[in-house]
């Protein structure tokens, strides 16, 4: 099969599955994209399942052509993914979303479980930028842990010493991508600080481009609160404008 693309669908070929962790797996393949930005997402067509699969980008080579996701395994469509196999095809839309919005502040990055996927791509191109920054990871326990982190707790929270580490380090900007509970308390932490937070959220997709009104959320803008696509308008949003229920 060639690679090919229509509009936002693309067409890739995996180079590699690999197990990284509990239940958790890599997948890399080749795809001819020409540009995804730290956030943004992918989503992939698994032939057992009617709806595609939403996946944060984890990685991407533009010379070496490569695109890579990190997925836990819940159901049909991440054990599809689990078995592919080298040479196998791959249909998925792309790029999908907005993205963070880099600054040249100095960063505090902060992902939980399989959330430190776009955040492990963001830190890459920050790094590539020469913007200073410190990364933080939580996992449940040590057999879930995804290396890529400056410090890593296991079992309590990723924010247990998040306000110490704001002011040890001289944090000027946080970007999250977390389980909605952490994101909420650390948006609640960074607003009391006066930091800005740039979170990623997730929410349970049908069709990830901003059609089927499935992934709503709130958000105030301009003194009201208005209705946002995760998929379209996110998955990136500012902590302080997300009206959390
Ligand atoms: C923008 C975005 C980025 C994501 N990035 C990643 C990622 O990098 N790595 C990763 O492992 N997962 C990610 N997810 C979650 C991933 O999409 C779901 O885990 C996946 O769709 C489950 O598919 P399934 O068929 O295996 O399980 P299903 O049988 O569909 O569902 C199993 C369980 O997963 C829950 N679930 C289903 N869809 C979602 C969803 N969209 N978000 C959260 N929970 C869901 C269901 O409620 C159910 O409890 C992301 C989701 C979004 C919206
Ligand atoms: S998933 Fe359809 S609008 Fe977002």
């Amino acid at each position: 099969m060639t690679l090919e693309s229509t509009k936002n669908i693309h067409k890739g070929i995996i180079k590699n599955v690999e197990k990284i962790a509990f239940n958790t797996y890599a997948i890399e393949f080749f795809s001819n994209l020409n540009r995804v930005f730290p956030g943004q997402f992918i989503s992939i067509y698994c032939p057992n399942t009617v709806l595609r699969r939403p996946f944060s980008v984890m990685d991407f080579d533009e010379n070496k052509n490569t695109l890579k996701i990190i997925f836990k395994l819940k159901g049909e469509g991440t054990d599809y993914l689990r078995n592919l196999k080298e040479g196998n095809n791959i249909d998925f839309l792309a790029p999908l979303g907005n993205g963070f919005n880099i600054k040249k502040q100095k960063a505090l990055l902060v992902g939980a479980g399989v959330g430190i996927a776009p955040i492990l791509f963001l830190r890459k191109v920050l790094n590539e930028r020469n913007i200073e920054n410190y990364f933080i990871s939580g996992f449940k326990t040590e057999q879930e842990v995804i290396k890529g982190a400056d410090k890593t707790f296991v079992g309590g929270s990723v924010l247990d010493e998040i306000e110490n580490i704001i002011k040890e380090n001289n944090i000027e900007i946080i970007y999250s991508c977390a389980p909605m509970i952490v994101l909420r308390k650390l948006s609640e932490i960074a607003n009391r600080l006066s930091i800005p937070v740039q979170i990623a959220l997730e929410k349970v997709m049908a069709c990830s481009i901003g059609v089927c009104r499935g992934c709503i959320i709130k958000i105030s803008k301009d003194n009201d609160i208005v209705n946002a696509s995760v998929c379209k308008d996110g998955p990136v949003f500012l902590g302080s404008e997300v009206v959390w229920d």
